[in-house]
């Protein structure tokens, strides 16, 4: 077995756990989100998303929310970017790293970003040539990589032919997404095995949903592939307002939880995060939804 030694989470609580809160959440509160989640050791972090504010009003803040962090040397400061007018828009706010996301099923690229796939690419190709050259780091995201929630399952070969396109417009590194977690260890190696016909291991990331509980198992499937880095969401936050019904990211205490049983390194202290976790769960007054912070929690509490 090839386990890596050290892999790199990136939590993308604040943008793609929080995004799908009915609720308002403060800029303040998810600026002390991100504020926890660098003191808890993550080097990078997804804070908000420039999409539309009619489409996902949780994120309209995200020029306050950037502005607010007060940031720490060696975190990279993530964003989404589906377009111009939204790349323009996250210029101002000087992030480390945008993303674009598209996704391996056409129903889905419409509903989410109301496009097809091909028109996605051309969105995305001036997006990627301005980040390139203002020397911002860009990532891809490819939704949908198993499981489809209008299309059903999605062939590996579709998730191939949208890695391609993505490398075709110089997107650097490129996310493995399961979106409703409705993949398991075998369909999510296929996934991963189609995207490294065009990326290398160490340019490709798992992003795994765990509504049916497979996430962690997904995850350990991708270490064995050799993917090192990996999204996943403080006290298990997220979904996607447009696939209805999918939970949350894999629990990032859950995911530091098993890779520090491994001897697996990430640099990133269990307690401090767990509190992060406590933190944003007190806040929208709910349990995390991690079993890893439950059961420190309670232990805590003995
Ligand atoms: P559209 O309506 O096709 O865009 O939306 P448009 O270019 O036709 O413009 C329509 C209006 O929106 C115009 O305003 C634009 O200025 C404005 P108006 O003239 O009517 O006043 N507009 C924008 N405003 C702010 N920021 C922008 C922007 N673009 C246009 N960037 C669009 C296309 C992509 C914007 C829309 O469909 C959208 O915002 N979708 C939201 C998608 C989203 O955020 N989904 C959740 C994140 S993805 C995810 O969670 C999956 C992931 O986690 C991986 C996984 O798990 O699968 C990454
Ligand atoms: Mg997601």
């Amino acid at each position: 077995m090839n386990i890596p030694s050290r892999v790199k989470l990136v939590d993308v609580g604040p943008r793609d756990g929080l995004q799908n809160e009915k609720q308002p959440v403060p800029a303040a509160v998810k600026i002390e989100l991100v504020h926890r989640l660098q003191a808890a050791g993550l080097t990078e972090i997804e804070v908000t998303s420039f999409v539309s504010p009619k489409w996902v009003p949780q994120m309209a803040d995200n020029d306050e929310v950037m502005a607010g962090i007060q940031r720490q040397s060696g975190v990279r400061y993530s964003v989404l970017t589906p377009n111009m007018t939204g790349f323009e828009a996250a210029l101002k706010s000087k992030p480390d790293e945008i993303v674009v996301f598209g996704a391996a099923s056409e129903a889905f690229s419409q509903r989410n970003i109301n496009c097809s796939i091909a028109e996605s690419i051309e969105r995305f190709a001036p997006v990627v040539a301005a980040a390139r050259a203002a020397g911002i780091f860009v990532r891809g995201a490819m939704s949908c990589t198993v499981g489809c929630p209008y299309e059903g399952e999605i062939a590996p070969e579709r998730v191939g032919y949208l890695a391609a396109l993505m490398k075709g417009i110089g997107v650097q590194h490129i996310g493995v997404a399961d979106t409703i977690g409705v993949g398991t260890p075998l369909k999510v190696a296929r996934a991963i095995e189609a995207t490294l016909q065009h990326y290398g291991v160490d340019d490709v990331s798992g992003h795994f949903h765990d509504t049916y509980g497979q996430a962690l198992a997904n995850t350990l499937m991708a270490l064995q592939l050799g993917v090192w880095q990996f999204d996943t969401s403080v006290a298990g936050l997220g979904g996607c307002p447009y696939a209805k019904g999918a939970t949350g990211n894999v629990a990032s205490e859950d995911v530091v939880f098993m890779l520090h049983g491994m001897g697996v390194e990430t640099g990133i202290d269990l307690d401090l995060l767990v509190d992060a976790g406590a933190f944003i769960s007190g806040f929208l007054e709910r349990k995390p939804n991690s079993r890893a912070a439950t059961a420190i929690l309670n232990k805590r509490a003995a």
